[in-house]
């Protein structure tokens, strides 16, 4: 198994998508795994330190980010949330004090939302003073605290900011066999990409797999 570096841990992507790219539909709807593939994400989650995700997928989806299925520890939790917004009745909030759970904010965030968090057993991290979250900040920060290995689990805005800073190690993608289209329905990765197909983000292919009718791609990413 794969860990960390001494800056930051060791970073999985793991998405769900359908053959035409998205990870949802364009009302939000997400669930596109088949029930091998959910068993092989939870066993994949319980091999990981802490589950990340950014702050749409938590608006959209209030996921719980726990083990099922599997026998296995449950992973820390991190939601990328510049301003603090994650609803104080969010399944992540409210099961704060049993999962560890960290929420990474920037200076801008209130800091009534931040003690309310606190309050609720939340660890507030406070990365940077920009606009978005400074993610090499917070994963320097959560590998001081003893994270080293952490599963991305999205959505496509975040993943864009992860790929394009050069800070994940490895790709695992269900490919659906669906497909959805959508101008609005969001990508595996979305952000502003690149202009030219040589400057793509360089992914080396591992390996496949079948897991019911889905199709599971794994990748190095060649940073
Ligand atoms: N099929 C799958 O496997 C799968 C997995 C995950 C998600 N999804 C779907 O993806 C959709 C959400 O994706 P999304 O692209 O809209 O949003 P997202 O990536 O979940 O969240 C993006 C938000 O995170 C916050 N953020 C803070 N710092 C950031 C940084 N440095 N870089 C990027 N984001 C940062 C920003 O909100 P603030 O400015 O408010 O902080 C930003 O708008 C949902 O529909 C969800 O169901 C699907």
């Amino acid at each position: 198994m794969l860990v960390a570096r001494t800056s930051r841990p060791y970073v999985i992507l793991n998405a769900a998508m359908s053959l035409d790219g998205k990870i949802a539909t364009y009302t939000g709807d997400s669930r596109m795994s088949s029930p091998d593939d959910m068993r092989r994400v939870h066993r994949l989650r319980a091999s990981v330190d802490a589950i990340m995700v950014g702050f749409n997928t938590l608006l959209v989806d209030d996921p719980k980010l726990t083990v099922k299925f599997v026998k296995g520890h449950a992973p820390k939790r991190i939601i990328v949330d510049s301003t603090a917004r994650t609803p104080l009745n969010s399944y992540v909030v409210k099961t704060a004090m049993d999962i560890p759970t960290i929420i990474a904010t920037t200076a801008k965030a209130s800091r009534r939302r931040v003690e309310a968090l606190k309050e609720r057993g939340v660890s507030v991290l406070t990365c940077g003073k920009g606009p978005l979250v400074s993610l090499r900040l917070l994963l320097g920060r959560v590998r001081a605290l003893g994270i080293r290995r952490v599963l991305l689990e999205g959505g496509g805005t975040l993943n864009w900011s992860m790929l394009s800073n050069g800070l994940v190690d490895e790709i695992t993608v269900a490919v659906t066999p669906k497909i959805l289209g959508g101008e609005r329905a969001v990508s595996l990765v979305e952000g502003r990409g690149v202009a030219l197909v040589k400057d793509g983000v360089k992914l080396k292919l591992l390996g496949t797999a079948k897991y019911g009718p889905d199709l599971v791609v794994r990748y190095k990413v060649q940073n």
